[in-house]
């Protein structure tokens, strides 16, 4: 750190503009943005007055500067284990975009370089800072709730008019892709599922060769059971509607609407009116989670979401989309 300031590269000038916007947020020093696309970084560079010094064509050239705290990486995520690994290997702190990786092998390279190196490592599951989950956390692990039965989330976006090829790879199954903010979601409210069965549905998105929607329900401990829900190709707008069930009451909500809804119970365990709580609406809360890892770093504090995390979502979503294709019920291993 220069002058006690965290000084941050940016790698990826199309929604990793939205990490440059939480570092500046944060009141880092943005010391190089980078993308290997001349008129993105230009209009990266313009949008936030970043000089033409400051902008890179190649992220290796972030690898040679010291003075460099963090790295934020948010490129297609078949090149996240790749610049991920070359990054901590050159002891750089580095908050890489969701999905980690898209193979098991990729994040158990990831995982490997983040234990071999002195820097800290972050998976950008965001909803974890979005405000309607962040307060259900607070609800479950308050009691307000009882005991968990049941929960669900969906993830729906519709892709159809953003399937460049990247995306379009059978190996980033939109369970992978989109869904594991789903999955990392509900393994943060409720926990590891322990097996998990799914079914595929391809009706809506002809030009790739995956399901565009997949169902999956999953059993956790304590006799707890979940449901996820992905679609690609829904026809309506975006949004990752979540309902929790517990013993004494339910919540529901998402990432898309500025009130959630939490039901709880009366001295008697009978059903109370819903009460009406007001949420922030952010469901890219991009400053908080770079506020957070700078933390971590500045205080020494464990990441939330280190590779370990990150990979263990990965897992989750793999055996959805294998089960799917199987028809068998699956056993994730979160032996990382
Ligand atoms: N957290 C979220 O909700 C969220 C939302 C969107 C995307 N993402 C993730 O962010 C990442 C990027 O997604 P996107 O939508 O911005 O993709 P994109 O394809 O729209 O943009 C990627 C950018 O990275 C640049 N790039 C590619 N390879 C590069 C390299 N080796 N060096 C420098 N620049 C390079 C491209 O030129 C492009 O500007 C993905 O991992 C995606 O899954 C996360």
């Amino acid at each position: 750190m220069k002058d006690g300031k965290i000084r941050s590269a940016h790698i990826g000038m199309k929604f990793g503009m939205a990490h440059v916007e939480g570092a500046m947020s944060y009141g880092a020093d943005i010391a190089a943005i980078c993308d290997c696309d001349p008129e993105n970084l230009k209009f990266a560079g313009e949008r936030y007055g970043i000089g033409e010094e400051k902008r890179i064509a190649d992220y290796r050239d972030i690898l040679k500067d010291d003075s460099i705290d963090i790295v934020t990486v948010a490129v297609p995520d078949q090149q996240h284990r790749e610049i991920s690994c070359e990054l901590l290997k050159a002891g750089k702190n580095v908050l890489c975009e969701k999905p980690l990786a898209l193979t098991r092998e990729d994040c158990v390279q990831i995982v490997k370089a983040q234990r071999e190196s002195s820097a800290k490592f972050m998976v950008g599951q965001i909803c974890r800072f979005t405000p309607a989950f962040e307060k259900a956390k607070e609800l479950i692990d308050s009691g307000a709730i009882g005991e968990i039965y049941f929960a669900e989330s969906e993830y729906a976006h519709d892709y159809m008019t953003f399937l460049e090829s990247w995306r379009a790879d059978p190996l980033r199954h939109g369970v992978v892709g989109g869904g594991c903010h789903a999955v990392d979601l509900l393994r943060w409210l409720v926990g590891d599922p322990k097996e998990v069965f799914a079914y595929g549905m391809h009706k809506l998105l002809p030009m790739v060769d995956y399901d565009d929607a997949t169902i999956a329900i999953m059993k956790f401990d304590r006799d707890v059971a979940g449901k996820i829900f992905v679609s690609t190709g829904c026809k309506r707008d975006y949004t990752m509607r979540t309902l929790v069930y517990g013993t004494k009451g339910t919540i529901i909500c998402d990432n898309t609407s500025p009130t959630m809804t939490l039901f709880t119970v009366d001295e008697n365990g009978v059903t109370r009116e819903p009460e009406t709580i007001e949420v922030e609406l952010n469901n890219h809360n991009a400053a908080k989670e770079f506020a957070v890892f700078a933390d971590a770093i500045i205080n020494g504090r464990p990441v939330m979401t280190d590779a370990v995390e990150g990979a263990k979502t990965v897992e989750v979503c793999r055996k959805i989309v294998e089960s799917a294709e199987t028809g068998k019920i699956l056993v994730p291993d979160y032996n990382f």
